[in-house]
């Protein structure tokens, strides 16, 4: 049978410095939902990577005295190192300097030429460098010339561009955007098209003059790609490389899925521009997935220049990859903006992994210990025990929706429920009371439930669940398959506290 196919990307970042806990969030819950489509059985190719041009990338070189390629070289050693203490397993680290990459880039430009969607201009506005976005006089603080965005001073700019003509296309996307679910969550398309469609949209600047840093355009040596149709196309040039388990045209012109996770601030690029560029080229539509920013604790946004960045390093070595990792996904309500500080990070591990996941492996397994010699015993029938096995059904069923849909809060919400219900069971059928073949059945169910929550967490939950697995299956990983395992007479090896409650 064919595999379904799945393409899963975060935003390439910007090595520009290092990488914050945003960043982090972003790739996470995309790893999250990578490893959950690979468990599913699908065929997934998970993209990330480093959007290295531009003016802002040639400034930071000029100042630490290093070429450009040399400085994002350094810098990214920095995203494969929080890469992997997260555990993120992407199948490709796509770098926008790569050759493949950059001919690509330039293959399409041609494309993009030849069929009339880009004309020479001239490109006036405000432009704000940390953000490399160029601001017309109308969407900026006049008195002040703030960039919307970070709210730092912009510079007055004019320079010959090309531009993509998106004036055809302006029908395309607003009715893309409303009729054809290509942006989730749906009121952030809505609000993209009262913004900038509705009063006309205006041409995307593609090249640039007044900087070297980047991809020369094909035929014109005076200009350089500007970095967004350079970084947008990284989502299809990531087939060029060997690692694609299947090609471009598989996925963007047939079957399959297109998961793009991006972060509030740039869903216009990936939900207007995107979609259209893709039409240009005669690709199909992927789904984007855009989600609120992480803030303080006291609810503001991050910032070098305010000293409340928080380093994902920081939260890994004190708490452990998986406890990050839960709370981004739990604790963060995905599409809206969150905060993390370490009480509420403490609070929900200790609440959730802590009180409701580890605290039940260890106190069933010490009862299978001193009852039944750690041998899993039979099962036999109960109305509690059908009662629970029924419910454990309905709600993995509801989570794969949940995770499907990315609706990744709500799927974590689900999970808990679950380990509500299975500590519930524990109350109602009260095995230090009980005996014979009805302490069989609840030791019996308490330990598949255990497996199966960990299966469905196991795409979070990478550490912890791997050392279940090793004691319920003997290997460290599992499949949806595993959900019907049987394990009735296998003696366990018991776990005991799996997460230690943090003080
Ligand atoms: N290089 C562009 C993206 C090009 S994609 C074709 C870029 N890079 S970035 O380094 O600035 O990273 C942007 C991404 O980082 C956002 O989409 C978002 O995913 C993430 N975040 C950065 N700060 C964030 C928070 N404070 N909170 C959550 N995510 C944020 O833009």
């Amino acid at each position: 049978m064919n595999k379904k196919k799945v393409l899963i990307t975060t935003p390439i970042y910007y090595p520009s410095g290092n990488l914050h806990i945003g960043h982090a969030y972003t790739t996470t819950l995309t790893d999250f939902l990578s490893r959950f489509h690979k468990q599913q059985g699908s065929e997934v190719f998970f993209i990330t990577g480093s959007d290295e041009h531009g003016q802002k990338i040639q400034e930071k070189a000029d100042e630490a005295n290093l070429h450009p390629l040399e400085y994002v070289t350094g810098i990214i050693k920095g995203f494969y190192k929080l890469w992997d203490a997260l555990k993120v397993e992407n199948d490709l680290f796509i770098r926008t300097t790569d050759p493949k990459h950059e001919k690509f880039v330039q293959e399409k430009f041609k494309i993009l030429k030849e069929k009339g969607h880009i004309y020479k201009g001239k490109y006036e506005g405000n432009y704000c460098i940390p953000c490399e976005e160029m601001w017309t006089d109308g969407q900026i603080d006049n008195a002040g010339k703030l960039c919307p965005n970070c709210g730092r001073a912009t510079e007055k700019q004019e320079e010959e561009s090309y531009f993509l003509n998106f004036a055809p296309f302006q029908k395309y996307i607003k009715d893309a955007l409303e009729n054809k679910g290509i942006l989730e969550p749906q009121h952030k398309a809505k609000e993209l098209i009262n913004n900038f469609i509705e009063d006309g949209l205006q041409d995307l600047s593609i090249s640039r003059t007044s900087f070297t840093w980047g991809i020369p355009v094909p035929g014109d040596s005076k200009h350089v790609m500007y970095v967004w149709l350079d970084a947008l196309l990284n989502y299809i040039s990531a087939f060029e490389f060997d690692e694609a388990p299947f090609t471009a045209d598989d996925i963007w012109r047939g079957e399959g899925e297109i998961i793009q996770l991006v972060g509030k601030e740039i869903t216009r690029f990936h939900s207007i521009y995107w979609p259209i560029i893709l039409e240009m080229l005669d690709y199909k539509n992927p789904k984007v997935y855009s989600h609120g920013w992480l803030l303080d604790e006291n609810g503001e946004k991050m910032s070098k220049s305010k000293g409340n960045v928080v380093d994902p390093f920081e939260f890994i070595e004190t708490y452990g990859r998986d406890a990050l990792r839960w709370y981004l996904a739990n604790g963060i309500s995905f599409g809206g903006d969150g905060r993390i500080s370490h009480e509420l990070v403490k609070e929900n591990i200790n609440g959730v992994l802590v009180n409701k996941y580890s605290n039940l492996i260890s106190r069933t397994m010490k009862m299978l210990n001193s009852y039944r010699d750690s041998i899993v015993p039979p099962k036999h029938n109960s109305e509690e025990s059908t009662k629970l096995n029924n419910e454990i059904l309905q709600l993995k069923d509801k989570y794969v929706l949940q995770v499907k849909k990315v609706d990744i809060t709500n799927s974590t919400k689900t999970i808990i429920k679950m380990l509500d219900e299975i500590n519930g069971y524990i109350d109602i059928t009260e095995p230090w009371k009980s005996e014979g073949e009805k302490l069989d059945t609840t030791l019996n169910d308490l330990i598949h439930a255990i497996l199966k929550v960990s299966i469905l967490i196991a795409p979070l939950v990478v550490d912890g669940t791997k050392k279940v697995f090793q004691s319920l299956l003997g290997r460290d990983i599992s499949t949806y398959e595993d959900f019907e395992k049987n394990l009735e007479g296998k003696k366990i090896e018991a776990i005991e506290n799996l997460f230690m409650r943090i003080k």
